[in-house]
């Protein structure tokens, strides 16, 4: 049997920013969704990367729906964003923002059907081909304990804990992970791709 060709479409800020909002209304387990003002709100100005992955519905395969997506931004020395301040913050002990250049991975998930499909890993491959294009050096991704399905996501997508923060109930502790990118990341590339920009 061949490989599935992924159908990844990438996003300018204003349309991508609807596509997400849209799309995260079928999240029932996130506790809170972005709106599209908070995206563009946290996007302008900066670098930033809005992937989708497309699939045919089950039962209509003629119909292509988005099921993926993930959104990513450059994370800098000074953040004037009191969040992203923060983040940095918490992570200044084991990064070096004035030397590296760091992509942060803000949204990602994929639409319950879909998952187990490849859909997240063919997102993060086309976001780690276009960050070693861009020359970052890692990317940085922020969870919980409880978040046990993409913890053993970014196990296999061989992101590295480099931060733990312990909180009352062990479910709710902090976990912080990175990956460093070079041509060797590529290398380990195993996703077909199309790829749809603007
Ligand atoms: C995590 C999530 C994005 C994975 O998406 P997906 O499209 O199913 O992932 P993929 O099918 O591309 O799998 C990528 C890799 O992760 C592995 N993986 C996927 N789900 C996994 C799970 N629940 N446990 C362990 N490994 C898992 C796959 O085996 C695959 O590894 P491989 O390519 O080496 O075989 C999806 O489960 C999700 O949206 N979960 C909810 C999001 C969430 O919890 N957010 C909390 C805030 S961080």
């Amino acid at each position: 049997m061949s490989s599935p060709n992924y159908l990844i479409r990438e996003y300018p800020l204003q349309q991508g920013a609807l596509e997400i909002a849209y799309i995260e209304e079928f999240f029932n387990e996130f506790p809170t969704r972005k709106t599209a003002a908070e995206i563009i709100g946290r996007l302008e100005g900066r670098e930033f990367q809005i992937l989708m992955a497309d699939s045919a519905l089950p039962d209509e395969s003629a119909a292509v729906v988005p099921v993926s997506y993930k959104v990513s931004h450059e994370l800098r020395a000074e953040e004037h964003d009191p969040q992203l301040a923060d983040l940095v913050a918490r992570l200044s002990d084991t990064i070096d923002f004035g030397r590296e250049r760091v992509l942060y991975n803000w949204l990602g998930a994929t639409r319950l059907d879909w998952r187990g499909q490849g859909h997240f890993r063919a997102l993060t491959e086309e976001q780690e081909f276009w960050a070693v294009t861009q020359g970052y050096d890692s990317i940085v991704v922020k969870t919980k304990n409880r978040y046990y399905d993409m913890r053993g996501t970014l196990d296999s997508l061989q992101f590295n804990v480099i931060k733990l923060e312990p909180a009352a109930d062990p479910l709710e502790s902090k976990v912080y992970l990175a990956k460093r990118l070079g041509p060797f990341v590529l290398d380990a590339h195993r996703s077909r791709r199309q790829v749809v920009r603007g």
